[in-house]
Formats: structure tokens, C-alpha cells, sequence
């Protein structure tokens, strides 16, 4: 039996073999960082379910997602899908309970998210994604607010501006560029915005004679359109985002680049994405305002501005691992009880549990085993320390690293460790 295509198992370090590829280890150095970053920001972690119904993301995720849903009917014949993404969880969680907090509500997540991608680098059926989003608050600060917690989570890796790059755009600009690029087309025939931004969105990845003739049938020009990605002038939203992050000593992480739009369609103001320097992987994290969502998630009951990006695990654990940021993963037992003497088995099981009662990471032989194995054991797991019970009142304890031996009251050993 193998695992399905675009899913990973993740094993502890060290990795069995090559193509194992992930390790639970990294996986949970990355937790910690996104956690800790979330935390210095005064994000607070909420979750949901990873299974909705499908409608949830039908409604306004676009098409590009929804192509990509795994989806099917629950034996109540619901139509359900597991999550590609979390925004519109979290909408209809606020949705449902925004009076129970106080705005703006800064919230982070960690899920795990599904999507029957076309397998390629950097993409995989199923992945794990940062998401910070704030609720509540229309003024740039808080698209700044998101925006530096964005540079300090790929700074908290030890990524530096020479390593990463924010791009930052607005759909108000290309609002704008639409409805005033085509002369002569009334603002009724204008139903066609969507498929302009997507057009947009895969401008990068498009022979440009491709783009041309999508463009001439939506009544633009290439021309025109690439002259306006080239102006890169900020609009005075952008300015202002850009203004609060050089107070803060982060605007040389960040470019105006009108060439990013982004895919999903729920996006209205300020879009954002994350990519490597060098331009050799795929975006690292993307994100944006989205007014309109929870307002019709919620079938208009609630209306709340909203903004926020979602990072992925994949291409970052790229990054980390071609700019050599990983730190080894090392096991993290700190002694090892040695049972020599088996009729002192008893009491060196009490030695364990005082232990790690204190706190430690103590490993000891289930069954009874020879002295040179438990050793081996002992330095496999690179503990700090063996401790050997000698007596019902003695302990000898030796420090693995310097080789030196002291022999200490029973209850007296975790003095001993440092
Ligand atoms: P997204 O651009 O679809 O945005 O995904 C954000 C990031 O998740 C991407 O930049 C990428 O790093 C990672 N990612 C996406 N799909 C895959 C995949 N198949 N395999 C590996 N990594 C992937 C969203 O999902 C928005 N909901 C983010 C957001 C939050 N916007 C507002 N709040």
C-alpha cells in the first residue's frame, strides 16, 4: 500500500531515506516560528472544521479553487468538501460570533488544507498554511499591521531581504485601470472584471501573444497593460501602507508590483504575495483585503472589513532547505536510566517517573537487556546523562559529555543534572 500522490508522511529525524522528504521535526520548527511570531503580534489561534459543506467555498473562492475541491456526498447526502483554504471558515466562524469579540479581531491559524493540485514543485494535494487575518478595520494601518507580521515571520526563519521580497499591489489600482481603459463601453457592459483579473493574475506565466488575445477580447492592449505594471506607482492606499512600514524599519522587504492580482476572486482592495529573491520557486505566501466575504457568507447579517495572507509550509521548507536555515534535529532525551542489576528494576522505575515528573525526558530498557547495549542506547539517543541506581539510597550519575561520575542521594539526582 503507498500514500496518494501530492500527500506526505512525515517521520522523525533523521529521514529514512531521501524520498521520505519531510520530517515531523522541520514541520514543527515551522509551527513554533509561525506561533511565535502570531503571539508577538497579539494574534490570537482559533480552528475549524476540515470538512464544510461544499457550498462554503463555491460561493466565492473562484473557479481556480473550486476545480481543484475534493469533494463529495456524506452518507446524509450532504455535498461536502474538505478545506483548500481557510478564509471562508473564518468568515462564517465571525460571522456567527463577531459580537462576542472586540474589534479588530486578530486571529491566526494552522490548518491543514486540500487541494487536487496538478503536482509540480512547490505544490502538493495537501498542505499546511499560516493564516493571519484581522477583522474590523478598513484603515492601510492594518493592512501595514498584517503586512510587517508577514516580513517578521520570514525573518524569524533568518531569511533576509537578500532572500525574500514582498510584492505589493491593489485591486482598486486595476479597478481603476478597467474602468477607465476602454473608451466607449458603458458601465453595464462592464460584467467582465473577473476574467480581466485573472488574465491579470496569469500574465507571468502566459506567452505573451496569448495574454494579447485575451486582452483585445476584453477591449485591452497588452501595451497599455504593461506600461501601467511598469509606472509602479503607488496609489495613495499603497503609499500610506508603505509609509507606516519604513516607520518601522521594513520597506526595503517590500516592491509595488502591479503584475500580482491574485487568483481568488473574494479579494477587493490591497493583494499581496511573498516569493523567494532569486524568482526559483513558487509564491511563498500570498493575502489581501476582502470587504465583501463574511458580509455574503453570512447572507448579509454581518458586514466586516477583512484582510489577511495565508503562507504555506511547502515552498518555505524549500527555501529554508536550499539557504541552509534548518537547524539540525537532534532527539531530546536527557538521561538514560541504566538497569544493570535487575533486581533494582523497581526502584529505577521510581527513579523514571521522579524524573520525569521534574520534568525531563528519560528513556530506560523495557526488558531486561546487556549493560554494552544499554549504553549504546544511551549514546544513540545523546542524552545528556545515564543515571544508575547502585542501592535503594544511591544514584550514579554520569555526564556523557565530560565523562565525569558523582554518586547522589536517591533524591537528589535532578541537582545533578544540568
Ligand atoms: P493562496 O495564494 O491560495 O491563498 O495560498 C497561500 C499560500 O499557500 C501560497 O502562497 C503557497 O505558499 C501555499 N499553497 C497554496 N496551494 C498550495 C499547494 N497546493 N501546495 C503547497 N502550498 C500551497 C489562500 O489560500 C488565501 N485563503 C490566503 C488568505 C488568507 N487570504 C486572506 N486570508
Amino acid at each position: 500500500m503507498e500514500r496518494l500522490p501530492g500527500f506526505r508522511d512525515f517521520y522523525p529525524e533523521p529521514l529514512p531515506s531521501h524520498d521520505a522528504g519531510w520530517s515531523f521535526d522541520a514541520r514543527q520548527y515551522i509551527f513554533d516560528k509561525w506561533r511565535e511570531t502570531a503571539r508577538r503580534y497579539g494574534f490570537r489561534e482559533y480552528d475549524g472544521p476540515p470538512l464544510e459543506s461544499l457550498e462554503l467555498f463555491t460561493t466565492k473562492s473562484g473557479d481556480e479553487i473550486v476545480g481543484q475541491l475534493y469533494n463529495f456526498t456524506d452518507k446524509g447526502d450532504r455535498a461536502v468538501a474538505l478545506r483548500p483554504e481557510m478564509t471562508p471558515t473564518l468568515a462564517r466562524m465571525v460571522a456567527a460570533h463577531e459580537r462576542n469579540y472586540k474589534k479588530p479581531i486578530k486571529w491566526f491559524a494552522i490548518p491543514q488544507l486540500f487541494r487536487y493540485e496538478r503536482q509540480q514543485k512547490g505544490r502538493l494535494r495537501e498542505h499546511f498554511q499560516f493564516n493571519a487575518d484581522l477583522i474590523g478595520e478598513t484603515d492601510p494601518a492594518a493592512d501595514a499591521e498584517l503586512i510587517a507580521l508577514l516580513i517578521d515571520t520570514l525573518r524569524a526563519f533568518g531569511l533576509t531581504k537578500e532572500d525574500f521580497v514582498l510584492r505589493l499591489s491593489s485591486r482598486n489600482a486595476w479597478h481603476e485601470f478597467y474602468e477607465t481603459g476602454r473608451d466607449g463601453v458603458s458601465p453595464s457592459q462592464k460584467t467582465d472584471e473577473y476574467d480581466f483579473f485573472q488574465t491579470i493574475d496569469k500574465l507571468e506565466r502566459t506567452p505573451p501573444q496569448e495574454s494579447e488575445t485575451k486582452l483585445a477580447a476584453l477591449g485591452f492592449s497588452l501595451a497599455d497593460v504593461t506600461q501601467f505594471i511598469e509606472s509602479g506607482k503607488p496609489t495613495v492606499e499603497l503609499q500610506s501602507i508603505l509609509d507606516n512600514l519604513a516607520a518601522r524599519g521594513l520597506r526595503e522587504f517590500v516592491k509595488v508590483d502591479y503584475h500580482v492580482i491574485r487568483g481568488l476572486a473574494y479579494y477587493t482592495g490591497t493583494v499581496f504575495e511573498a516569493f523567494d529573491a532569486k524568482g526559483e520557486f513558487r509564491a511563498i505566501a500570498g493575502g489581501g483585503r476582502y470587504n465583501n466575504l463574511v458580509k455574503l457568507i453570512s447572507g448579509g447579517r454581518v458586514d466586516l472589513p477583512a484582510l489577511g495572507f495565508g503562507m504555506g509550509d511547502v515552498v518555505l521548507l524549500e527555501l529554508l532547505r536550499a539557504r541552509d536555515l534548518l537547524p539540525k534535529f537532534d532527539a531530546t532525551t536527557d538521561v538514560y536510566v541504566l538497569i544493570e542489576d535487575e533486581p533494582l528494576r523497581a526502584q529505577s522505575l521510581k527513579l523514571t517517573q521522579n524524573l520525569r515528573a521534574a520534568g525531563y525526558a528519560v528513556d530506560y530498557p523495557l526488558t531486561p537487556t546487556k549493560s554494552d547495549k544499554q549504553f549504546k542506547r544511551a549514546q544513540e539517543l545523546k542524552v545528556g546523562y545515564t543515571a544508575r541506581v547502585e542501592s535503594d539510597d544511591y544514584v550514579r550519575i554520569r555526564n556523557m559529555k565530560t565523562r565525569e561520575e558523582v554518586v547522589a542521594g536517591f533524591a537528589d539526582v535532578a541537582n545533578h543534572l544540568g
